[in-house]
């Protein structure tokens, strides 16, 4: 029993790191990571501009997550969820959605890991755009 779920424990004492500046979370190596992309939220045309040119950057609301990559030799152990697990709080710490274009997020994660939902912009609201 107690060496049960050594290569799960191994994977959960893993440390994930936020670099900001490459749109990663991703461990000490760099050789496991999660990549983002920030989008603006769609929004609905102002008719009220106030002759401000509309020129302001809005700010990201949505957090595409694009691409998890975890070598070979550490797959399977839960390693991929722990970078998702970071990624996912750091949104919800933001109080930003979450577009999952990686199917790993989509097919496997998610459904692992309900919790999430409500982050998750789904098929019917409008599709946010880039900044
Ligand atoms: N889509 C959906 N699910 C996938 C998947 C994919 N492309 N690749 C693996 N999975 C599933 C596995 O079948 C496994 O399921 P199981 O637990 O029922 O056996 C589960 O993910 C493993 O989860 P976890 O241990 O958290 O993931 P991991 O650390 O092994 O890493 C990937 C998973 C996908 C990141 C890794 O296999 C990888 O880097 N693959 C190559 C890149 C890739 O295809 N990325 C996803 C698309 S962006």
């Amino acid at each position: 029993m107690a060496k049960a779920g050594g290569r799960e424990a191994a994977a959960a004492a893993e440390v994930v790191l936020w670099r900001e500046e490459a749109r990663r979370f991703e461990t000490p190596d760099g050789e496991a990571y999660l990549q983002y992309r920030l989008l603006a939220a769609a929004q609905p045309r102002s008719s009220s501009s106030f002759g401000d040119g509309g020129g302001a950057t809005p700010a990201a609301a949505v957090m595409e997550m694009a691409h998890t990559y975890v070598p070979g030799s550490k797959r399977g152990r839960g390693l991929a969820a722990r970078l998702c697990d970071a990624a996912f709080a750091h949104a919800r710490e933001r109080g930003m959605r979450v577009l999952p274009t990686c199917s790993y997020i989509s097919e496997t994660y998610l459904p692992r890991n309900p919790e999430w939902n409500e982050l998750v912009i789904t098929e019917k609201e409008p599709k946010p755009s880039s900044m």
